[in-house]
């Protein structure tokens, strides 16, 4: 391989396999890697290390990392590192299915946390030292300095408090990625602390490159291997019906006056159906629209390519494998449009109270009062993590929920008496959306909500068995504010794990 992406001449030297770098990383100690979905992750010396990993074990020597990263990642880390049992604690998020797996079986300790609040968190301190960063970079410039890959993450807080550092440079990331990032260097801890000077969207303030003590840098390994997101099955009825009603919701508050035309920056959670809403403001009346979100999938692609989307501020693009390959080729050309920021800025609370942000995310199950689950399948599973979700829900302007309404092939009611585990409290929703309906909660009191809950987003299978509770509840409730019937609020999920169903 040439070194053409390596300009300066003492990076250089550092030089070497993988299977060397990953020898410079002791057991028992704590990593933290570039990766926000599986976008800018480092492959080579996870995958060394995986193998590494195995051999000890084999040799019946113990060897387990703390592993922390921007979310989460691609198989060549998460997914290699869990196959190997090389993974005793997991931050801050995973959707990885042998992680999820092993934390399920109890195997692997994972603490899933608000993503703006990494960073700060890690420099308080208390989550301990940070021994190895590994971060994926485009190329080094003459003076030392990083260029960012395809997602920014956690990398610059990585590389600031990380006692060693390994860089892949990765090949396969387009040179012409100089110039999109926007690593800001102004924040830091209390008493300390000053506003992060960002008004709008399209706002930069800060650099565009990583620094990186050069002394600290112990290893230096090329690669060539692509962005590794899984690619969006074609919108189903349930997604087209959710983004037809969200559009007209938001027709609607365009019409009323509360929202300009242009909409305020939205930002879209993962997955099949928050990419369908994207797609559908394709067609919608609205223009000059703006993001800032933490991912860009390809529905905000086709927003863009659509001339709809002006600007889009996330911390990492995460497109499927087509767009990958097109977006990456002809990265010079979204390069004024697109900004990456570290995820403690694109995911900042104080900026998407002052942007006002549209949240849009996924949920697992609400209650009928509206408090939100997105992260624990009957309670106790870890589906992935809460992500961004909740920086977004609690700051935002409106705060969206979307699902369709049964899970599971109609045995599950995502609209249940009492979420299994809350993540968003019902002051921090405003609106849910299923494909039965959109109900508007902003103001309204519990009993009220339930009403609308019911009315609007029950699946008919379901709505029946809802009102039924509800009634019951309105009668032997311990208080009547938010009515509950204690010892039944869950039974709708106990017998799902009895039965294999919750219809009764
Ligand atoms: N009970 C049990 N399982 C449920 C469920 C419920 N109420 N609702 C969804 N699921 C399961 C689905 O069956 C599916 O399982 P499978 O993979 O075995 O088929 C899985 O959860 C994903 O659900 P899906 O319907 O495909 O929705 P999605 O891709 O939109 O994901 C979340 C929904 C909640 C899992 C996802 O939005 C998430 O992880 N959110 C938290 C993080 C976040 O919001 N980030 C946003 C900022 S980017």
């Amino acid at each position: 391989m040439t070194d053409h992406r390596i300009a300066s001449t003492s990076h250089r030297a550092k030089v070497m396999s993988a299977e060397d770098a990953a020898l410079l990383i002791a057991p028992n100690t704590t990593v933290g890697l570039s990766g926000f979905t599986a976008s800018g992750y480092p492959t080579a010396v996870p995958l060394a290390l995986a193998a590494r990993i195995e051999a000890e074990h084999a040799a019946g020597r113990p060897f387990k990392l703390r592993i922390w990263t921007g979310a989460s990642t691609g198989p060549e880390l998460d997914g290699a590192l869990a196959k190997a049992d090389g993974i005793e604690f997991r931050r801050p998020y995973n959707s990885d299915p042998t992680c999820r797996d092993r934390i399920n079986r109890g195997e692997m300790a994972y603490f899933d946390m608000h993503l703006s609040q990494v960073a700060p968190v890690a420099w308080q301190g208390f989550l301990g030292p940070l021994d190895t960063a590994i971060i994926q970079v485009t190329g080094i410039r003459e003076d030392g300095a990083l260029i960012p890959a395809s997602s920014v993450g956690n990398n610059k807080t990585w590389l600031d408090r990380a006692a060693q550092v390994i860089l892949e440079v990765n090949r396969w990331q387009n040179p012409e990625l100089l110039g999109m990032h926007d690593i800001y260097y102004g924040t830091a801890l209390p008493p300390n602390r000053v506003p992060i000077p960002l008004i709008r969207a399209g706002d930069r303030i800060g650099e565009p490159c990583f620094r990186c003590d050069p002394n600290k840098i112990v290893a230096i390994v090329e690669t060539d291997r692509p962005d590794r997101n899984a690619g969006f099955t074609a919108p189903g009825a349930d997604d087209l019906a959710i983004a037809g009603h969200l559009l007209e919701f938001l027709e609607h508050e365009v019409s009323k006056g509360r929202l300009p035309p242009s909409l305020l920056p939205l930002q879209s959670g993962v997955g099949n159906t928050a990419n369908a809403v994207l797609t559908g403001l394709i067609d919608a009346p609205f223009e000059d629209l703006t993001a800032y979100t933490e991912v860009i999938q390809d529905g905000m692609m086709a927003l863009m390519d659509s001339g709809k989307l002006r600007v889009a501020s996330s911390t990492a693009l995460s497109l499927s494998p087509e767009l990958t390959e097109r977006v990456n080729h002809n990265m010079g050309e979204y390069r004024d449009r697109i900004i990456l920021r570290p995820q403690e800025i694109s995911n900042h609370p104080e900026v998407i109270r002052r942007l006002g942000c549209i949240a849009m995310n996924g949920m697992i199950e609400a209650d009928i009062y509206g408090n939100v689950n997105s992260t624990h399948v009957m309670g106790s599973r870890i589906q992935n993590g809460i992500g961004g979700s909740g920086d977004f829900a609690r700051n935002a302007y409106i705060s969206i929920f979307m699902s369709a309404s049964t899970a599971k092939g109609g045995k599950i009611s995502t609209l249940v008496p009492a979420v299994s585990h809350v993540d968003h409290i019902n002051q921090d929703v405003q609106v849910i959306v299923t494909e039965q309906g959109l109900a508007d909660l902003r103001g309204l009191s519990p009993k009220q909500r339930a009403r609308v809950i019911i009315d609007t987003c029950a699946h008919p299978s379901f709505r029946p068995m809802l009102e039924d509770y509800y009634q019951r509840a309105l009668k032997g409730s311990y208080g009547l504010q938010t009515p509950m019937l204690l010892d039944e609020a869950l039974s709708w999920h106990t017998r799902f794990v009895r039965t294999g169903s919750m219809a009764a």
